[in-house]
């Protein structure tokens, strides 16, 4: 069993790094720059494919020892080894969280390894034309059907991938992602797609999730009427729908096939599974050589994580500097601003791992914590987030910390061999783009010719602090090595505030509620003890549905 831990705020070191951030409101990022040019030397670290630069946060050395001191103090280290060994550091649930297993070698995880195979012989057979559809056409469309952590990590990971080449000599199905309840996502995919050559891929861990179930019903009515009376339920169900999830009964019970069935395990939350067979559209996007170098860019950084000291720890730094600026400086927003548009739905996935993981309120002791604990985060493909709220992180009133991500390699003649020059000014323009906005939000006004004299509402006051990723390029194992720095990052943060990242109760009372209210929609009268917004709102929609 894993101890607990000493209340937070009566530490010492607490204390001492509350006092450091009293004396730091007084000075300025221009200042901390202009007195040491050798900040980064010092404040950027660089590993499996990335390089992480700290620079820019408003801390010092001293600040950072501390920080690593509350980290050992919160025991970082004991925690680690408790996550890597097994132990049940999901305590609410009782069971470990082994997402990093998924990433281990054949000898290490033969389990994960036999899914893995399975998932490779259907992943082969898609891409190469040998799996048909009922009428005996190839697969040109596979549709993933799941929500949360079955559909963002796929999602955003198939698309980040895009530009790699595709498997030699095979061809990509053209993929798409219904998740939303309503029905407008898969409603709209549908009417594009041919019944005879898609595929459906249901991906949900729990396989009870309404979202899910009724999008992948509306699939299979779809594909019934679509391939007309000859075709029985059985069939339909065997060529055109695979299955993933950690429950193979509800799966069977819904009517997926035993071989169309792909495992994953309790073990595995949601929000970290793209690293299952959940992840089969990035599969089918980088084919499974392109999916293993993801796992082993993970697992590499895995190692990183698990041995590097504290101070060298770029998962580790990461989570010190977010604990420092939301809980010292008082900076509870993060925007997330990737610089290549192929990173566009990373901000969705991380607010989910994030907000879904460290949005909680109450520690692991069970008393509520006396501390600021996950941020509001959110985040847009950068070039474009200038010209929507960039406005507010430059002269608004609210201290934001932001976290910009740039490739230094992009566009490769082969893939775009006749415009490959244009391309490659325009991946410039970006960094160029990425590198001012990070410098301006820093020195504010002082990034310019300190003798121009600005009017008031020209004025940049700076000082909001940022974090810079460089990818050495978006390659399937440097994404793995992306996404597994920020699980750790979620976790070390999670040992620091004494709570469990790996649970969502809050999620739960939600789709309680809601069912219940699918019963008040359908008769609003009915309905007792109802607040009376609530009442008064499924009054005035049934009234407007007659
Ligand atoms: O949002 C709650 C949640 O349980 C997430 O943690 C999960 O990723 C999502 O629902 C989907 O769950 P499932 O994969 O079981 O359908």
């Amino acid at each position: 069993m894993v101890p607990e831990q000493d209340v937070l705020t009566i530490s010492t070191i607490w204390s001492q790094l509350a006092r450091r951030a009293e004396q730091e409101k007084t000075l300025h990022l221009a200042d901390w720059f202009a007195s040491d040019p050798d900040r980064f030397a010092r404040f950027s670290l660089e590993d499996a494919g990335l390089l992480a630069d700290f620079s820019k946060q408003r801390m010092s050395d001293e600040i950072r020892d501390l920080l690593v001191k509350l980290a050992d103090e919160r025991q970082l280290r004991h925690w680690t080894e408790a996550l890597f060994g097994g132990a049940e550091v999901n305590c609410t649930e009782g069971r470990p969280a082994k997402h990093w297993c998924l990433r281990e070698p054949a000898d290490r995880a033969p389990m994960v390894h036999e899914q893995l195979d399975a998932m490779e012989d259907m992943v082969n057979r898609i891409l190469k034309g040998h799996w048909r559809g009922v009428m005996g056409d190839a697969i040109t469309d596979v549709v993933n059907v799941g929500v949360g952590g079955s559909d963002l990590g796929p999602l955003m990971a198939a698309f980040a991938l895009q530009s790699c080449l595709p498997p030699q000599g095979l061809s990509r199905p053209r993929l798409h992602f219904a998740s939303s309840m309503d029905g407008s996502q898969v409603s709209q995919i549908l009417q594009e797609l041919n019944p005879r050559t898609t595929l459906f891929l249901v991906s949900s861990k729990s396989f009870t999730t309404v979202d899910t179930l009724h999008n992948a019903t509306t699939a299979r009515q779809w594909l019934g009427r679509g391939l007309g009376l000859d075709c029985d339920d059985a069939s339909l169900l065997r060529c055109h729908f695979i299955g993933i999830s950690a429950n193979p009964e509800r799966m069977s019970e819904w009517g997926i096939m035993p071989d169309n069935q792909l495992l994953f395990w309790d073990w595995v939350g949601g929000r970290y599974s793209l690293w299952s067979a959940i992840g089969m559209p990035i599969a089918l996007t980088v084919g499974m050589d392109g999916f293993r170098d993801m796992l082993a860019g993970a697992h590499e950084m895995d190692h990183h994580c698990r041995t590097r000291p504290w101070e060298n720890n770029i998962p580790v730094m990461l989570a010190l500097v977010d604990v420092w600026n939301i809980n010292f400086l008082g900076i509870n927003a993060r925007a997330v601003l990737p610089y290549d548009g192929r990173l566009k739905h990373l901000p969705a996935y991380l607010e989910q791992l994030e907000m879904e993981s460290n949005g909680k309120s109450v520690a692991r002791s069970g008393e509520p914590v006396e501390y600021g604990t996950c941020p509001v985060i959110w985040g847009e493909v950068g070039p474009n987030a200038q010209h929507a709220f960039f406005q507010l992180l430059h002269q608004g009133t609210q201290p934001i910390a932001c976290e910009f991500l740039m490739t230094a390699r992009r566009y490769t003649e082969a893939q775009h061999f006749d415009a490959v020059c244009e391309l490659e000014a325009q991946h410039s323009l970006s960094n160029a783009n990425c590198l001012a906005q990070s410098r301006l939000l820093a020195l504010g006004e002082r990034a310019l010719d300190p003798e121009v004299a600005l009017p008031s509402y020209k004025r940049y006051h700076g000082n909001q602090p940022s974090t810079t990723l460089v990818l050495e390029e978006l390659s399937p194992r440097v994404l793995g090595a992306l996404l597994a720095m920020y699980e750790h990052k979620v976790f070390v943060q999670a040992v620091i505030w004494g709570i469990n990242p790996f649970d969502q109760w809050g999620v739960e009372m939600g789709k309680v509620i809601a069912t219940g209210m699918l019963e008040v929609l359908a008769d609003p009268e009915s309905a007792s003890g109802l607040d009376a917004s609530s009442l008064a709102l499924a009054r005035h929609i049934a009234k407007r549905q007659k």
